[in-house]
């Protein structure tokens, strides 16, 4: 209880400078991620992909890069254990915990406005870090990923990267693929191949080796394929912070 409190102060710091909020994705996205939308929710099933590999202890939990808490909210919902949101972008993550307080779980949802590269966080204090759809967006995803090293607790897991979870149904899936490969023909073919570069497995590998990770996984064949039989759409990179 009295972490929540700590994170409740900390959060309410935050809020008040929302001047200062670094808005981050909105000018480099390509168009037609609004039709994406239209599809079922990928986030449930990312949840239950997150918890399947990792497994976690009840404890400290975080969504990096959480957004509107749309990873934050489900993982609580799922397990009912407590989850703090960080994310540069402070409006978003207000609107989460709005989102939160309507369905009841208000005592189980927290932010901290902060990036992946300078994680507002003590060593050795995470038990699971969630991160979807948002690695692409770090300015130094190697120093982001030390970062999460840095904050996990022995033992500790984390899981970051992108996609719709092995449980998407396989029609919507489909439909995200087929929709993506069109793109990259379409109007806005560059920012859209530039999506897919930065979402490819092997650069989640050079990633996580820049990190100096001790040991990984990397899982998934990125953004136009849900070929894979773990994660379907997707690629991510799973990690934990060896005992002892
Ligand atoms: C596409 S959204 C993903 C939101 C949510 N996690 C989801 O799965 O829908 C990417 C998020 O990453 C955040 N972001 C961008 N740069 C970041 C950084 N350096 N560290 C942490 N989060 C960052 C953005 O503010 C944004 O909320």
């Amino acid at each position: 209880m009295k972490k929540h409190l700590v994170f409740a102060t900390v959060l309410s710091c935050h809020l008040a400078s929302l001047s200062v909020v670094a808005v981050v994705q909105a000018s480099g996205a390509p168009q037609g991620l609004r039709a994406e939308a239209a599809l079922p929710s990928r986030h449930p099933h990312v949840v239950q992909d997150a918890l399947r590999f990792c497994e976690p202890k009840p404890g400290f939990w975080v969504d990096l890069g959480a957004g509107r808490g749309q990873v934050a909210i489900p993982l609580i919902e799922a397990t009912d254990n407590p989850v703090v949101m960080i994310d540069p972008d402070a409006p978003a993550m207000a609107k989460g915990l709005a989102l939160a307080r309507e369905k009841g779980l208000a005592d189980h949802l927290f932010a901290i406005v902060g990036v992946a590269e300078e994680l507002p966080l003590p060593d050795n204090s995470v038990d699971l870090l969630v991160s979807r759809g948002s690695i692409f967006f770090w300015d130094d995803a190697p120093k982001g990923l030390r970062e999460v090293y840095r904050v996990l607790r022995p033992g500790g897991k984390a899981y970051i990267g992108g996609g719709a979870g092995s449980g998407y149904p396989r029609w919507a899936a489909e439909k995200l693929v087929e929709g993506r490969r069109a793109r990259l023909e379409g109007d806005d073919a560059p920012r859209w191949r530039r999506f897919v570069e930065l979402r490819r497995p092997e650069q989640m590998r050079q990633w996580a080796e820049a990190a100096e990770l001790p040991d990984f996984k990397v899982m998934g064949q990125g953004a136009i394929s849900a070929d894979d039989p773990d994660v379907g759409q997707g690629v991510w990179v799973l990690f934990e912070k060896p005992e002892g």
